[in-house]
């Protein structure tokens, strides 16, 4: 895709569901008992990997454009698959299905792509292994293909090293089969959709600061879940607004769960101009964002709003390589484990751009305000990078061109079609 400096960018957009609660719509409904109804669901190609796995485990899942029917079959419903089971891209469906696997009557191997291969999955190991799970790692690295063997579970306390909601998750959905109470503790709070949404099915889940906990055996009952905009696919307009002069875009219905909107309030404490309109609180909170160019400063981000908005650092990296003066990220290590090595990946191209960026082994230093110009940039398979780079290559001189056209679909088909309509 070749993306070329604009002057331009008006109008309103709607953004594709969030992809953290399109899985977990699949995957509570595959577990309750009835028919659950998704609308908004996200169809792209990681959520659509949970769809192709559940199918696999015999729910019958109808996919249409208007919404998806989840036949659920209850806790104990699953069947064997046939054969491997396939993740595709996605590290939120390979480690929370890992969760739910682990106490199934049944042996499953479950893989994925090339990148997710090398992404880490002793975080799930260890806690499931604690629990009771007999899962190895195939080629003994300690990454997929995972080999699951169904055992009993017990309930834990599990205390994680890191604020990722991708272990909570698979340690709660593991929970729903254990013989007590199973407890998670992380350092910061991590993303809460399944929390809110295993109440909203029936199971029985308290929270008290970063600890989260669940009883076992709950009878789940299938549900309508309206998935709300995803943050992680507006905070790329929200940028592209706050970047282009003259700019102002609606964006319609994004989801505003406060364990998600740190890039809102980073995009503030650096003098964007951003408006809520038409907030609502219906299970996952929402509002429309009305986005203004705004000359953007530099700023510090690190603590406990690092996993709200560690999925949107990219762009917001971008954000501050044009922004006036310093911005300092600290505490995100995390990114080094996402679909790429993010900070690397960040700094190397920021760097080819124009950029004055250093890169430090749990974050950058970006010192912001030099020109950017357009260079090749290969994404490295990791959706997030190719629409980062697409933002930086509204504002570079020269044309920035960006291979791996389908990688945006892993959570954003139509991402430049969108990005079109809205800067030509
Ligand atoms: C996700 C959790 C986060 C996030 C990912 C989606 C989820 O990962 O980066 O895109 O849906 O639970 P970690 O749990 O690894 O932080």
């Amino acid at each position: 895709m070749i993306i070329s400096k604009t002057t331009r960018c008006r109008g309103e957009i709607t953004v594709p569901g969030d992809k953290s609660i399109s899985h977990r719509a699949v995957m509570l409904g595959a577990l309750s008992e009835g028919t659950t109804e998704i609308t908004n669901f996200l169809q792209g190609a990681d959520c659509l990997s949970t769809i192709g796995c559940f199918r696999k485990m015999g729910i019958e899942i109808d996919n249409t454009p208007e919404r998806i029917l989840i036949h659920g079959r209850g806790l104990h419903g699953l069947s064997a698959p046939s054969g491997v089971l396939d993740a595709g891209n996605s590290g939120t469906t390979t480690r929370l299905i890992s969760g739910i696997l682990a106490a199934q009557p049944f042996e499953t191997v479950l893989t994925g792509d090339s990148s997710i291969q090398k992404r880490p999955m002793r975080r799930i190991i260890e806690p499931l292994s604690m629990m009771g799970a007999d899962i190895t790692s195939v080629n003994g690295n300690d990454c997929a293909p995972l080999r699951i063997n169904g055992a009993p579970l017990h309930g834990i306390h599990y205390h994680s090293g890191i604020a990722s909601a991708q272990v909570k998750s698979a340690v709660l959905l593991a929970g729903l089969y254990a013989d007590g109470i199973t407890r998670v503790t992380e350092p910061a709070v991590s993303r809460n959709h399944s929390e809110i949404m295993l109440k909203y099915f029936g199971a029985s889940v308290n929270t008290e600061g970063t600890t989260a906990a669940i009883e076992p055996d709950p009878v789940l009952k299938g549900q309508k879940v309206n998935v709300p905009g995803d943050i992680s696919s507006a905070a790329f307009f929200i940028a592209a607004g706050l970047l282009i002069p003259g700019a102002e875009v609606l964006i319609h219905n994004v989801g505003i769960n406060p364990t998600r909107d740190g890039i809102l309030r980073v995009a503030k404490a650096m003098g964007g101009n951003i408006t809520y309109l038409n907030v609502r609180h219906d299970g996952e909170p929402t509002a429309d964002l009305l986005i203004k160019h705004s000359a953007l400063h530099g700023t510090v981000i690190e603590g406990d709003i690092i996993p709200t908005l560690i999925d949107e650092l990219p762009v917001i990296n971008v954000m501050a390589a044009c922004a006036e003066g310093t911005t300092i990220v600290r505490n995100a290590e995390e990114l080094r484990a996402k679909e790429s090595n993010r900070i690397d990946i960040m700094v190397d191209y920021l760097k080819a751009m124009g950029c004055d960026i250093t890169g430090t082994k749990d974050g950058m230093i970006i010192n912001g305000g030099r020109p950017l110009h357009g260079i090749e940039i290969d994404p490295h398979m990791d959706h997030r990078i190719a629409m980062s780079f697409a933002i930086a290559g509204l504002v570079a001189d020269g044309s920035t061109a960006i291979a791996e056209d389908d990688i945006v679909s892993v959570s954003y088909p139509g991402f430049y079609d969108e990005l079109r309509r809205l800067t030509n």
